[in-house]
């Protein structure tokens, strides 16, 4: 099994953190909008040496000796490429950044749940919307902290969004939904889905990061407060 693991540095599964072997192989995504960031590219983990070795010869080319072996090597080496790889290097410049990174992970994470934290306990009064929830046996690394409009909430996903916007607060809709999407697009599918599609249309992304403040999450959580006030002049947005 290969683990989309794109958001979840310093997740943890059953008290050990993804990466730390849970299945082969563990895929993480280091774009922009990831908790750890090397401006695009990732990183797989796995415990298999030959796995590793295998990834690490296809991402140059299919090179059966490294650049590093060969220009560390006082002896002439003559690599050869003996099947089709591919160009998948992270460049130093990249690695360096994100290694920086890594040892700020741990900090950035704890931030992260203490600010989640506060969400969901002012959140907790809110009988509109559901903070999000975290099993016993998982621990979340609150790379994006999403929120469920009630079926009976005041006012629609979309609607809500421009109002914290109109205020300044700047959010993300929580799921997308590939069949949606032109290319993938059948009514087959929308029929199949009916779940993915609730969640696809009431959820939303609160704004969540490493150096926001107390008083920033409270600003977002009072912008909520105002608009289920003016809640009842909303109704009449909602279709
Ligand atoms: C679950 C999941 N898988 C894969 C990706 C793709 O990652 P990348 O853009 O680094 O290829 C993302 C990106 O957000 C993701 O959220």
């Amino acid at each position: 099994m290969i683990e989309d693991a794109a958001c979840a540095i310093g997740s943890e599964y059953k008290g050990r953190r993804i990466g730390l072997p849970h299945t082969s192989m563990a895929c993480f995504s280091f774009h922009p909008r990831k908790i750890l960031t090397t401006g695009e590219g990732g990183m797989i983990t796995t415990a298999s040496d030959k796995l590793a070795a295998r990834l690490r010869k296809l991402r140059q080319h299919a090179m059966t000796v490294s650049d590093l072996a060969r220009h560390s090597s006082s002896q002439v080496i003559m690599e050869s490429y003996d099947e089709v790889g591919y160009n998948y290097r992270m460049t130093d410049l990249q690695a360096a950044i994100g290694l920086v990174q890594l040892e700020r992970l741990d900090e950035m994470l704890a931030r992260r749940r203490r600010l989640a934290s506060r969400y969901s306990q002012r959140l907790s009064h809110f009988e509109w919307l559901v903070p999000p929830l975290e099993s016993a046996d998982c621990r979340h690394n609150f790379q994006s902290y999403m929120v469920q409009l009630k079926s009976d909430a005041p006012i629609t996903r979309d609607r809500l969004m421009q109002e914290l916007l109109n205020r300044g607060v700047s959010t993300r809709r929580g799921v997308m939904a590939i069949h949606r999407e032109p290319p993938y697009s059948h009514e087959k599918w929308n029929n199949r889905l009916p779940q993915t599609n609730v969640v696809a249309d009431t959820t939303i992304i609160l704004p969540l990061f490493h150096t926001m403040t107390e008083e920033e999450v409270d600003y977002v959580i009072d912008c909520l407060e105002q608009i289920k006030c003016s809640s009842h002049e909303l109704e009449e947005f909602k279709t």
